[in-house]
């Protein structure tokens, strides 16, 4: 526990969840919301110090250590640049924001006031990603040549206590939409295999849900690394499925996040072996990625992802969304 203050910006599903694991780390947590509803509902469940109905009027008023920034993604730039303008660390919801756009400012306020700032592509916490990764840093499958990674769910299934029509997630002009929100799957596969060198990707609505923000969002990437990709992001899924097939020379690996299982095959003795893990295993994420932050913002520890690191998974987001619609593959920056 530190004497340090946070403010919480966006009490929705995430923000409480981040409260609850925060709650550890922050003595006073402030928290905005401008929804009468939400902020009484955390009032109710956690310890909060004051409420607020506008971030600009909280951070007029006080002084804060840390921000959470957990609203829908189109208010996460303007709210960082605010919050570094006051001096303050900051943990962002991913995906870091509608764009590339007005990011490169917030990354110079922070290098210059010391800032701070991290990112929360939570899935690099999951106890099976690090399994994975040292599998793959440990060569157990020789030169990786492709993978396919699946990531789909059924949007109106998230939140059933709400109509998903009226959820963010729903709305282009908000930051909803398959390729925006599970970029958490751009990210791991930049995290796993390195930088893209081109992507080709049709984004847009294929199915019968009433949303404005895409539906469906099938890429196909090729590292600088050689290794050729195929992603298919949806919200259609009835049945969720995240899962990610490796193919090396010397075998396969597939990380399955739903059923928590790594699955290696092995050329040489023609076998299957199996890490089991658990939904403990996976939800685990959420306390490391707070702990993370804490020894960011108190031992000095480096972000796992930073604003510099999340704009990279962010040009292959926009870039996704040119090739859609000029029809085309496009090249990412050198
Ligand atoms: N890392 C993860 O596992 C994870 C999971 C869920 C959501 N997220 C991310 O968190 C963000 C929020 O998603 P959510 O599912 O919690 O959405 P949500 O709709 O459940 O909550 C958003 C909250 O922000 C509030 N809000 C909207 N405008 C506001 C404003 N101007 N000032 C203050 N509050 C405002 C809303 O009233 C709502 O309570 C998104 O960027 C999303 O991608 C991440």
């Amino acid at each position: 526990m530190t004497d340090k203050k946070l403010l919480v910006v966006g009490i929705g599903s995430i923000g409480k969840r981040h409260i609850d694991n925060f709650k550890d780390y922050f003595n006073k947590i402030d928290i905005v919301d401008t929804r009468d509803d939400r902020i009484l509902e955390a009032k109710n469940t956690f310890n909060i110090n004051e409420a607020y109905r506008s971030y600009k009027e909280a951070l007029d008023k006080n002084s804060y250590n840390s921000i959470a920034i957990t609203v829908p993604p189109h208010l996460h730039l303007e709210i960082a640049r605010m919050a570094a303008l006051n001096d303050i660390n900051l943990f962002i919801e991913k995906p870091l924001g509608m764009n590339v756009n007005g990011w490169d400012e917030v990354i110079d306020i922070c290098n210059k006031k010391k800032l701070k700032n991290y990112v929360a592509f939570c899935h690099r916490h999951i106890p099976y990603t690090a399994s994975l990764k040292s599998l793959l840093d440990s060569n157990r499958i020789g030169d990786v040549f492709n993978f396919n990674l699946r990531w789909g769910s059924y949007l109106p299934d998230w939140h059933p206590h709400e109509d998903y029509r009226s959820f963010y997630m729903a709305k282009k002009e908000q930051g909803g939409g398959a390729l925006l929100d599970e970029s958490h799957g751009i990210d791991l596969v930049r995290y796993l295999f390195g930088e893209v060198h081109k992507v080709y990707a049709s984004v847009g609505n294929f199915s019968n849900l009433e949303i404005s923000s895409d539906d469906s969002a099938f890429l196909t990437m090729i590292f600088k690394r050689n290794i050729i990709s195929q992603i298919n992001f949806d919200l259609n899924a009835r049945h969720p499925r995240i899962n990610l097939e490796i193919v090396g020379d010397k075998g396969t690996i597939i990380w399955d996040r739903v059923k928590h299982l790594i699955s290696v095959y092995d050329s040489e003795n023609k076998e299957w072996s199996y890490q089991q893990f658990t939904k403990d295993d996976l939800m685990m994420m959420y306390p490391l990625q707070a702990k993370h932050f804490y020894d960011c913002i108190n031992n000095d520890a480096i972000e796992m992802v930073n604003i510099e690191d999340a704009l990279k998974t962010q040009e292959i987001i926009d870039a996704s969304f040119l090739s859609s619609s000029q029809e085309k593959m496009i090249y990412l920056k050198k």
